[in-house]
């Protein structure tokens, strides 16, 4: 398992982005630990998001790290905007890169610009294994628990072994999940050994975000004692 404090971490895909300074600042007051950051180039996913001004912009009002999410075909050409928007967390996708060598290059790439935490993922229908080369380089492994593009979307259960195969192997970085973690599915990520639990439209969604984010902690931390 993992000594690490379970973080709850909500993504602002599902946020009013109207009002991002307010909303991301209310989340921050009622108890989020990191914000997760959605960024979609429109060609790696179908769907297209934000960029690293926008990502600039968020940084310069909020407090808590901003857990940056690349959902882009070419990580490595965005090292730097991302690194100098004040990314804490940066997470490209396993998928872009044609072997291990290449996806040691953009991990290299990012630590050259200073990213605190460099962070790898992987689609629900990508082997765990793809990754195992490269668990002494990386901080962070992110499970995806949906197919990335969109929010809302079901919990794929079925990727739940990933999470227990890397803490297997002795992995004692950050697992995180993300895709349809809701009251029902986020304990079974934690039980599963997963630490960082990300989740849009659950916590957006409710209508008390303090004890939407108290819930999902409490029942995160009672499935590890
Ligand atoms: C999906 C994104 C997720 C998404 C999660 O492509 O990576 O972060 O916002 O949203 P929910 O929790 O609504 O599934
Ligand atoms: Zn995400």
């Amino acid at each position: 398992m993992t000594d690490l404090p379970i973080r709850i971490a909500p993504s602002l895909l599902s946020c009013d982005f109207a009002r991002i300074a307010d909303q991301l600042q209310a989340m921050e007051r009622a108890g989020a630990d990191w914000h997760h950051v959605d960024v979609m180039d429109g060609h790696f996913v179908p769907n297209i998001s934000i960029g690293p001004p926008v990502v600039a912009c968020i940084d310069g009002v909020t407090e808590i790290p901003l857990d940056v999410h690349l959902m882009i075909s070419d990580p490595a050409q965005y090292a730097r905007p991302f690194a100098k928007a004040g990314a804490d967390v940066l997470t490209f996708h396993v998928e872009v890169c044609e072997d291990d060598a290449a996806a040691r290059r953009v991990i290299g790439t990012f630590r050259d610009e200073g990213v605190p935490k460099v962070g790898v993922a992987l689609n629900p229908a990508t082997p765990v294994e793809r990754v195992g080369g490269l668990l002494d380089a990386v901080d962070l492994v992110l499970v995806m628990s949906v197919v990335p593009g969109f929010g809302g979307q079901s919990f794929m259960p079925e990727v739940l072994p990933k999470v227990e195969w890397l803490r297997a192997q002795g992995y004692m970085g950050h697992v995180e999940m993300d895709g349809g973690l809701n009251a029902e599915t986020l304990p079974r990520c934690a039980a599963a050994g997963a630490d960082v639990l990300v989740a849009g439209s659950a916590i957006y969604g409710s209508d008390d975000w303090r004890r939407c984010i108290e819930s999902f902690r409490a029942s995160a931390e009672g499935v590890r004692i």
